[in-house]
């Protein structure tokens, strides 16, 4: 490791201005990009954004801190592929409660060819909400998939069929209770449809043409988008659950950690993943994921796995904000 390098105030910048970029593609719930970066030295600092919480969805933040959880991942791959050695503080001590992490530079060795293939798997990543087709996920991918979750220090859980049926009823049940509330339904209407110029959000391009055929309910965004899907049944996708020691902001951090590292591993692999978080948001629900997991663990995010068809080309990659609006400026 070559240490003087970490301390060359540039070469720090010029690492997390790559850092910041890559992590902005990371997935969030509803693409609200709920962070913000300050470059201090060689250290870059995470921070939740709350104006871009979910106040009705998501008033405790599980949501919020799980999507910061894939930008620090997602930032941690970008450095590593640089040759860049990080020590990793979550929620550090003092100061600002907003602050979830901070990455200091350490130094630089070779790239390893791990760290340049998941560096690259960013670019492949996406959320695919058609159906997925009648080919299986193989066993080979899903132990990698499972491994790479399991990396971050969060388990996750390949449901059994009876699991998936039960899975199915908590996903059906907290979407009839979320689609009760005006608020709810309000903030749904703000995040998501439409073309979204301003880099925020799900954009219709990326929201199904009408229901489809799935033993889980996906997201009911309210309205059919843009998106042509087949009448394909989703029947042979796997279900997936991450779950943790802690309910609280560093188990849902590592879970946005392990979610982002599953899905880039996925996405070398040519696996599709959908996180669908109803039935974490709903309280009693949650509870219904808890009992699946014999209370062994607290539930952060159902993920579906599967072979995506693409036969149709994939569709349009999100928006995101700039770099500029999501960096705090020096000083
Ligand atoms: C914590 C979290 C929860 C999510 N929940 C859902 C969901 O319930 N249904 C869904 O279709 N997509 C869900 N997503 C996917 C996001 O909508 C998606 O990542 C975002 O719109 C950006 O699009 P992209 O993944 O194609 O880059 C979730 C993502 C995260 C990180």
């Amino acid at each position: 490791v070559n240490v003087p390098d970490a301390t060359d105030p540039q070469a720090a910048r010029q690492a997390f201005d790559t850092a910041v970029a890559v992590a902005g593609r990371a997935p969030s719930i509803h693409n609200s990009q709920p962070w913000r970066w300050r470059v201090v030295g060689a250290a870059g600092e995470l921070y939740r954004q709350r104006s871009r919480q979910l106040q009705v969805t998501d008033p405790d933040g599980r949501l919020l801190t799980l999507s910061c959880g894939g930008a620090l991942h997602h930032a941690r791959v970008a450095l590593a592929a640089e040759g860049w050695v990080c020590d990793v503080r979550r929620l550090p001590a003092g100061g600002d409660p907003d602050l979830l992490a901070r990455v200091h530079l350490l130094g630089r060795s070779a790239p390893s060819s791990a760290a340049v293939r998941q560096a690259h798997a960013v670019q492949l990543r996406y959320t695919d909400r058609r159906p997925v087709t009648t080919t299986r996920v193989d066993d080979s991918a899903l132990t990698a998939i499972v491994a790479a979750a399991e990396a971050e220090g969060v388990w996750l859980n390949l449901l059994r069929p009876d699991q998936v049926v039960e899975l199915a009823a908590a996903a059906e049940y907290a979407m009839r209770t979320e689609r009760a509330e005006h608020a709810w339904l309000a903030e749904l209407a703000y995040w998501t449809g439409g073309t979204r110029p301003t880099g925020t959000g799900v954009p219709d391009s990326a929201i199904p043409e009408r229901a489809t055929e799935t033993t889980v309910p996906s997201r009911d965004f309210g309205h059919p988008g843009a998106l042509a899907v087949s009448a394909e049944h989703d029947r042979a996708a796997s279900f997936g659950l991450l779950f943790g020691a802690e309910d609280a902001p560093l188990g849902w951090l590592r879970a946005g950690e392990a979610l982002s590292s599953a899905w880039l591993t996925a996405s070398e692999l040519g696996v599709s993943v959908v996180p669908m978080s109803a039935p974490v948001e709903v309280t009693p629900t949650r509870e219904a994921l808890r009992r699946l997991l014999s209370r062994v663990g607290h539930p952060y995010l159902v993920v579906r796995l599967g072979i995506a068809d693409t036969d149709d080309g994939a569709p349009p990659l999100t928006p995101r904000l700039s770099p500029a609006q999501i960096t705090d400026p020096p000083g």
